[in-house]
Order: C-alpha cells, then structure tokens, then sequence
C-alpha cells in the first residue's frame, strides 16, 4: 500500500498570493501533478489540513478542481486556516473520499477508511478561530471506540495539528492540546503505525507515545527552522516536499520525505577507479 500525504496547500482567490507573496495555487498545482507523476501510482492521497488560507468558498473551489485531478480517493481533514463546515460541504467526496461530507454527532470531521490493508483515521483538531487545536474528551472518547474496533489491525491516525512538543518554541504554542489519557490512548494502541500531522511546514519527526509522530513538510512555503528560544515563526521558501509511506507486511510503514520541483535527471553512479569498492590497492604514505 503506498500513501501519498500533501500538506498545508493554503489556497488564495485567484490572484492573491498568500501573504501577498507566496503563489500557494500554482503550488498546490505542482504537488498535485507530482503525485500524479509519482510510479507507481499512490493508492490514496492523505491531505493534513490547510487546505485554504482562510476558508472561504472560493478557495475551496479552487482544491476541489485541483483534488479532482486526483484519480485515486483523496482523504482530508481541516486545520485551522479551514472552516469545517464549509470545507465539508464543498469537498464532499472529492476530498473526503467515501467518507463523504458528514460530521460526527459531536459535529466534527472524523472518519475511518476501513478499505486497504491499513487503517486510516482522520481527527478534526480544530477550535474554530485558534491557531491551536485539541483533542477534546469526545474526540478521546471517539477515537477509543474507533481503534477498539480495529482489533489491533495495522492503522495511521492523520490530523492536522502535532499532538506533541517537537522543540521550536515559534511552533510549540500553538500544539495540539491533549490529556495524559490520549497519551495513553495512542500507547495502548501498538497498531498505530505512526501519527502524521501538518501544521509546522517542515519536516519533523519524533518518538511519541510508543509510536512515531511524523510531521509533513508543506507544499509551499516552508516554516524556518529556529531552535533560539523565544522566536517566532517565520516563513522561508525553501523546497516544498511531499511524504509518501509505504507499507508492506514485512517492514511495517516506512517513510519518505519527496521534494517537489524539477532537479534534473536521474543518472547512473559512475564510479571512479579510486573507489574503494574497486579493490585497488593503494600505496600507503608514511
Ligand atoms: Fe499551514
């Protein structure tokens, strides 16, 4: 099973760049046909929230056309630049695959995919108008039904804000807030395969809770790296990225971070004579 994950797109209206600079639409153009050129073809596209900078319809129409360009089901759960309920009414099936537009009792974007060898799960970690999210003690109590049901099967849990520190304090403010329970939750759970997540822009990756917390890089504008205590976030073009995991019975997932952009062709390794691997001797200098 192979799982393509696109994060954080912050589509614009037409013609306004985010931040007044960054083209995120023409973007999340190129990540969309970087998975469409990926061999072979991945069997389902995670989207880690932020798909729109603001949530308006306009911009939801603009992901809707770029995620039907999608042949294989497409997965999506919001982030707080997302306004939940009109994202669910104007993704639907295109970015919710199967899943379609409903919400929870509780009103949230939850679901589970119940149809590959691995189980998927989107949480909706969103307090509406906060940069932050949380998994508040229905959510808990949705996701402990959900994985008893699961019965130990092989699962990923997607959501958009990291359910935990990864040390930058410009990204550490504005987590996901989670009790010693959820913790415990995902540790009770040795079926969990990872926890992927979006938020930071940049690729990260940390222990957590017995499992692995992976944090995708965005397809756009990137989040600096600054370890100096007390910073705040900033943004930097560095290269955009997508993740794509890989499972197989025998190895487990496995992860890989893919950069987006054109970086010449691939070539063969021509290696030079010196090359140790060509067991030439060489004369020692004493
Ligand atoms: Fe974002």
């Amino acid at each position: 099973m192979i799982i393509a994950q696109l994060s954080d797109f912050h589509v614009r209206p037409h013609g306004q760049p985010a931040y007044g600079i960054v083209d995120t639409n023409a973007a999340t153009r190129r990540a969309i046909d970087a998975v469409l050129a990926l061999e072979p073809r991945p069997d389902c596209v995670l989207v880690t929230g932020d798909l729109c900078d603001c949530g308006l319809p306009e911009e939801y129409e603009i992901v809707r056309a770029e995620l039907a360009r999608l042949p294989m089901p497409v997965y999506a759960v919001p982030g707080n630049h997302d306004r939940r309920e009109v994202f669910a009414a104007m993704l639907g099936q295109v970015g919710l695959g199967q899943a379609g537009s409903s919400l929870t009792k509780s009103g949230f974007l939850h679901y589970v995919i119940e149809d590959y060898p691995v189980r998927l799960i989107g949480l909706d970690t969103v307090i509406a108008g906060e940069d932050g999210g949380e998994i508040c003690w229905e959510r808990e109590a949705w996701l402990a039904e959900r994985l008893a049901e699961g019965r130990g099967r092989p699962t990923l849990i997607f959501m958009h804000h990291p359910p935990f520190a990864v040390g930058v304090d410009g990204m550490d403010i504005m987590p996901c807030r989670v009790s010693p329970d959820f913790v415990a939750l995902i540790g009770g759970h040795p079926e969990i395969e990872r926890v992927l997540c979006g938020h930071y822009h940049r690729p990260i990756q940390r222990r957590f809770a017995g499992t692995i917390g992976f944090v995708a890089p965005g397809t756009a504008h990137q989040v600096a790296l600054d370890l100096r205590p007390g910073t705040e976030n900033r943004f930097v073009m560095e290269p955009p990225a997508l993740a794509i995991h890989v499972w197989k019975p025998e190895t487990g997932l496995v992860s890989h971070i893919q950069p987006i952009g054109d970086f010449g062709p691939r070539r063969p390794f021509v290696l030079d004579p010196a090359y140790p691997g060509k067991q030439q001797a060489v004369a020692a200098h004493v």
